[in-house]
């Protein structure tokens, strides 16, 4: 039997669900609310809407242990002392800010259920001055209430999502009211002081981290991008050259790993809203304006490579694109570079055939079909581009296809077939980032 909930979760996302499973796992009794009834009807079956490794056996395991139930229904937190708001701050098309519409509505629902003093945890990532705002709006419209707003923003990495909620590298808060802050320390209880960094501040400082933080980590992607783009005109090995810059403690190895460009659901956005708003507050953030449109860049970049290789042909050529979701161990294709890229293949004429072993992605371009295995993506090929880096690529049996492709081209964007270089020696070989004079 449930046990009535204490904490509620807005948004059974990549981030709410984690959350709300998470919490559950760690001994809480949660509701996770979504306005998506097929989500809800899903999780109420035990199913998680998205993929995630290990999540459908810790939702199998709350939901037996009587921890979490999901409702479409704000009503039924209405005895929660917590609501932790996890709902899309997606671009808005016109401006580049972020969408805040997600989550006004969400705020003013709880608003009308929340029981006096409850705290609502924003850990939907948003612009600098929101929760403030959000404070006001609620001191405004349910001043008998005192609800207060606290700023948790998340950091999970879709991939590696529940080893993150439960050994987060920080934990941040973000308010004005210290017994609220103190609320979500406690729910928070369960991680180890010693262990996990606990970052107490003001809104104004917890909104920013989060951007901030996205902000430079697409700024090292993009940079080793534009150091692989003179690695691969002048000379060198661009994997190496990364190795050497990382190995500096001051620099770090992460985010050096050269590749399509960003995508996915929150650097694209991330990114823009920050650069935005910056320009709003007149206080334009010019390296990371460069950023984006380095990166929005990137995919003609692999085009002229694409092109070079198949010699200035594209048109009716058959392209194999190995990889749709963002990043491998997902099925996220939000802002994915490999549907950027798929389609300025079709923007040139070229027939491509993509697969992935997660992530679907449909188009109504008569010249694109999503394959059921790599197979089937490859059959006829003229050149196969390894664009996300999932195991399955990395370890195909790419010999065993030889009679069955067009030609025998790859073009590797994530360097994943670098150490089979010698197995592969009757493939053409094209690595970004290394000069193809020096691919062999
Ligand atoms: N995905 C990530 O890796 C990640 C990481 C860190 C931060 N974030 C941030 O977290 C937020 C959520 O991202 P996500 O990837 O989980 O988004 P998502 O689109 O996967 O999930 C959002 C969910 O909210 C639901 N929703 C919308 N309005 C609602 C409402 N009024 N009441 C209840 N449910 C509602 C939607 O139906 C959807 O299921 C965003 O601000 C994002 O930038 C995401």
């Amino acid at each position: 039997m449930t046990v009535s909930p204490s904490i509620a979760v807005i948004g059974a996302g990549y981030v709410g669900l984690i959350q709300a499973v998470g919490l559950a796992k760690q001994g809480h009794s949660v509701v996770c609310i979504d306005v998506s009834a097929e989500r809800i009807n899903q999780l109420q079956a035990g199913v998680p809407p998205i993929y995630e490794e290990g999540l459908e056996e810790l939702l199998g395991e709350v939901i037996a242990a009587g921890r979490i139930s999901f409702s479409l229904e704000v009503n039924s937190a209405a005895e929660c002392d917590a609501f932790f708001v996890a709902v899309g701050t997606p671009t808005e098309e016109k401006t580049g800010n972020a969408n805040l519409g997600y989550l006004y509505t969400a705020v003013d629902d709880i608003s009308q259920i929340a029981r006096k003093g409850a705290v609502l945890v924003v850990k939907s990532t948003v612009p600098i001055g929101t929760c403030e705002r959000l404070q006001i709006r609620l001191d405004e419209r349910v001043p008998e209430k005192n609800l207060s707003v606290v700023s948790n923003p998340e950091f999970l990495r879709e991939g590696r999502a529940i080893q993150d909620f439960f050994q987060p590298e920080r934990v941040v808060l973000g308010g004005a009211d210290v017994a609220a802050l103190n609320k979500v320390r406690e729910i928070y209880s369960v991680f180890d002081k010693d262990k996990v960094p606990f970052l107490i501040s003001d809104w104004f400082s917890s909104e920013t981290i989060k951007y901030a933080a996205n902000a430079f980590l697409a700024m090292k992607v993009t940079f080793i991008n534009e150091i692989a783009n003179l690695t691969q005109t002048v000379g060198g090995d661009i994997e190496i050259v990364s190795k050497g810059i990382g190995l500096d403690s001051r620099i770090g190895e992460q985010f050096l790993n050269v590749g399509p460009g960003y995508g996915g659901s929150c650097f694209p956005k991330d990114t823009l809203a920050l650069a935005t708003m910056a320009r709003r507050h007149g206080v334009q953030q010019q390296i990371l304006e460069a950023v984006i449109a380095v990166n929005d860049n990137r995919r003609y970049m692999i085009l002229r490579r694409v092109e070079d290789i198949l010699d200035q042909k594209l048109r009716g050529r058959r392209v194999a694109v190995l990889g749709i979701a963002f990043k491998a161990n997902t099925d996220d294709v939000r802002d994915s570079s490999a549907v950027s890229i798929i389609h300025t293949l079709l923007d040139e004429g070229a027939v491509v055939r993509a697969y992935d072993p997660m992530a679907k992605y449909e188009t109504s371009d008569s010249n694109y079909q999503q394959s059921s295995s790599v197979e089937e993506a490859m059959d006829g090929a003229d050149l196969t581009l390894i664009v996300t880096e999932w195991d399955e690529f990395k370890n195909y049996d790419y010999n065993s296809q030889l009679a069955s492709v067009g030609q025998a081209k790859i073009l590797d964007l994530r360097l994943s077939l670098k150490s089979r270089q010698d197995e592969l020696s009757d493939w053409d070989l094209n690595f970004i980032g290394i000069n193809s004079l020096n691919n062999n």
